[in-house]
């Protein structure tokens, strides 16, 4: 009967292992558009071909390790009537010899691809090359164009074909308040993965072979929506491209007023939300496409796919749904992290919900004013 127990215990033993075997597949499925192993640029392709030789050998050296301790472990196993003990070689200089220099040599020879991959990579961008600047917030990526004088976020619109420089840093120079924490910049179809770290400036190069949209994440841990904070690269051909630069340099399409001075013309009702009730343009840049701000510039919000870290689709009943109650879709700061203090002297990140814990003496939003506020951000095409 123990060994009818035992018996089943491996069994179910197998079971787990083949179960999260079979689990852990799944996330290789065909279509995550984040599978490192089927690279969409140059960079990632060298990656690839580093990975694949390397794999192998691993597979050789971990089936000759397995195979033996499998052969070894039936061939000595315990015995009724025949226990005495196997041949005792301690001390075998070969063998200590053997054991010590092969897995030196295995390594040794994995090095010399690993190192020139690893320089390679590292190497400056030659050739058309755009510049671009992307800046880890909490929690989510700012991606400025020097050149070309624009600021977007969560969708780093690229020209497939050219090589991308995308320097890295989570220090916002032009902003009071400007250091974040530290995220990792990682698009698995384009390049592996580059930290962002406050106080240095790094770069990773970036190209994708053909128009597409690649998926990125951010892959270092950055406080509660680490986990949510991705982001999309976005690779157009060459006239797509330059129409989309030319679009993001105009102006907004709906001028923003906040009505405020003698000579501006009054504000619409949404814009009068967004500037005065609910305070919105406190962290959000809405009329102009060239500063930087504390949450995402919304001057071409509508222009985008998605939103919300490239999270959700930019649909009308999700977006009235995130301006309602935004931590509610993510989480993000709750009430007393708002009443501890402001949002722009850093002590708290992420968007306020205004419709559920409003801290004392602030306004909540209807339903009525988010559906008014997402109805006048879906102009800002
Ligand atoms: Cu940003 Cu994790």
């Amino acid at each position: 009967m123990r060994r009818f127990t035992s018996r089943s215990k491996r069994w179910v033993g197998l079971a787990v292992v083949v179960g999260a075997g079979l689990l852990l597949a799944a996330c290789s499925a065909e279509n995550n558009r984040q599978n490192s192993l089927k690279p969409q640029g140059p960079q990632a392709h060298k990656i690839y071909n580093l990975f694949t030789p390397v794999f192998f050998i691993s597979v050789v050296v971990g089936v000759l390790v397995l195979g033996a301790v499998v052969v070894f472990a039936v061939r000595f196993r315990y015995r009724a009537g025949k226990n005495e003990n196997p041949k005792q070689i301690h001390g075998s200089t070969p063998l200590e010899i053997g054991w010590t220099i092969v897995p030196a040599l295995i390594l040794a020879v994995v090095a010399v691809p690993t190192i020139i991959t690893i320089f390679d990579l590292s190497k400056e961008p030659t050739g058309d090359v755009v510049n671009v600047t992307a800046i880890g917030k909490q929690w989510w990526w700012e991606f400025k164009y020097p050149d070309q004088n624009i600021v977007t976020a969560n969708e780093l619109v690229i020209p497939a074909g050219r090589p991308v420089r995308v320097n890295l840093t989570s220090c916002d120079e032009s902003l009071p308040n400007k250091c974040n924490v530290i995220h990792s910049f990682w698009v698995p179809e384009l390049n592996g993965k580059r930290d962002v770290v406050p106080g240095r400036k790094t770069f990773t190069t970036i190209e994708a072979d053909k128009p597409g949209t690649y998926l990125g994440q951010c892959a270092e841990y950055c406080g509660l929506s680490h986990a949510n904070m991705r982001f999309r690269v976005i690779a157009k051909d060459a006239s797509a491209y330059d129409r989309w630069i030319g679009e993001q340099q105009q102006g907004p399409t709906v001028a923003f007023q906040t009505g405020t001075g003698a000579d501006t013309k009054p504000a619409g009702p949404a814009q009068d939300l967004m500037s005065t009730k609910f305070q919105c343009t406190n962290c959000h840049s809405v009329g102009d496409s060239k500063v930087s701000s504390y949450g995402p510039n919304l001057t071409h919000l509508a222009s985008r796919t998605t939103f919300a870290s490239g999270y959700y689709e930019l649909t009308r009943d999700r977006l009235i749904e995130w301006v309602h109650n935004a931590p509610g879709l993510i989480p993000m700061q709750s009430k007393a992290c708002r009443e501890a203090g402001e949002p722009a002297a850093g002590k708290c990140v992420g968007m306020p919900s205004f419709s559920r814990d409003t801290p004392a003496g602030q306004p909540t939003m209807t339903q009525q004013e988010a559906v008014q506020i997402a109805d006048y951000l879906l102009q800002l095409k």
